[in-house]
């Protein structure tokens, strides 16, 4: 496995696991940072026995946003030039579905990123923001497109706007998050919804994945042809006739589509 500097990756079954690690600059997102979590999420994204992927960080810090004290100097040619923080964007492209399991500060590129995975479970000391303002710039990882499609636009506007934090109860009743739990049971709740998702038919998983990501790209009529497509393409797997035989002879599937 390709070793890092700024992360840790671990496989624990058919769940991969990318912790970020930078504790000194509580998980900054720095360059190097960018370029480790995106290839090693493709590495683990092309990984055969790989069925789900967690992203998380620590306790106090899933991130605490892109890193400012490497953004500070950048001009406008910079920024324009390399195109800053579109690597991110890799991780729209990931397949398999992609959890972020956050415990503290989740903000600014942090809650980002957050937002790029399929679903957010949360610790109860999670706090999620997006306090760009604040420094005198606005979100660049498309904080202000996928909060605003999360939250609606109050509390998106007004979270872009004063930099204020929501915390994980706001954060789940405002359908930011999946699911909140006790903070020491983050990793292992994550890991129980990794591998239960890990064990389900991958091809299957992936299409419910793309499917479900039409909703925000498509208008609903095209969206729900594109699931009909789908659906019927689900009758093409080994795992259809498996799940639905399996369910007949009343026992655990077990599939095999990869
Ligand atoms: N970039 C660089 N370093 C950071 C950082 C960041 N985003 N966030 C924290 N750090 C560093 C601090 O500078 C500090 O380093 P030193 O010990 O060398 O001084 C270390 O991490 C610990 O941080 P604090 O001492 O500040 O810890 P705290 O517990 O007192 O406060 C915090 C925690 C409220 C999260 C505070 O660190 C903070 O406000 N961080 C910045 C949050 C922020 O503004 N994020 C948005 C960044 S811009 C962005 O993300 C743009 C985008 O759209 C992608």
């Amino acid at each position: 496995m390709t070793s890092y500097q700024t992360i840790e990756v671990e496989h624990r079954g058919a769940v991969g696991v990318v912790t970020l690690s930078r504790p000194d600059a509580l998980n900054a997102l720095n360059t190097q940072l960018m370029g480790e979590v995106t290839a090693a999420v493709s590495e683990l994204d092309q990984d055969g026995q790989i069925g789900c992927i967690v992203l998380t960080g620590s306790r106090k810090a899933f991130a605490a946003g892109a890193d400012i004290k490497e953004m500070q100097s950048l001009s406008y040619m910079d920024a324009y030039s390399s195109d800053w923080f579109a690597a991110w964007d890799r991780l729209t492209a990931v397949r398999k579905p992609l959890i972020a399991a956050v415990s503290g500060y989740a903000l600014g590129g942090g809650c980002e990123l957050a937002m790029l995975c399929d679903l957010i479970i949360a610790a109860d000391n999670a706090k999620f923001g997006q306090p760009e303002i604040k420094l005198g710039v606005i979100p660049g990882i498309g904080g202000t497109q996928r909060l605003t499609r999360a939250v609606g636009k109050a509390k998106a506007m007004e979270m872009c706007l004063t930099g204020r934090m929501m915390d994980a109860t706001e954060a789940e009743r405002s359908g930011l998050v999946a699911r909140v739990v006790p903070v020491d049971l983050l990793t292992e709740e994550a890991l129980e919804t990794a591998s239960a998702i890990a064990g389900m038919s991958t091809p299957v998983a992936m299409m419910v994945k793309e499917s479900v990501d039409r909703a925000h790209e498509t208008t609903l009529s095209e969206g729900v042809r594109f699931e009909r497509r789908v659906f019927h393409a689900t009758f093409a797997t080994d795992d259809q006739k498996e799940g639905m035989a399996a369910f007949v002879d009343k026992r655990v599937p077990s599939f095999t589509d990869r």
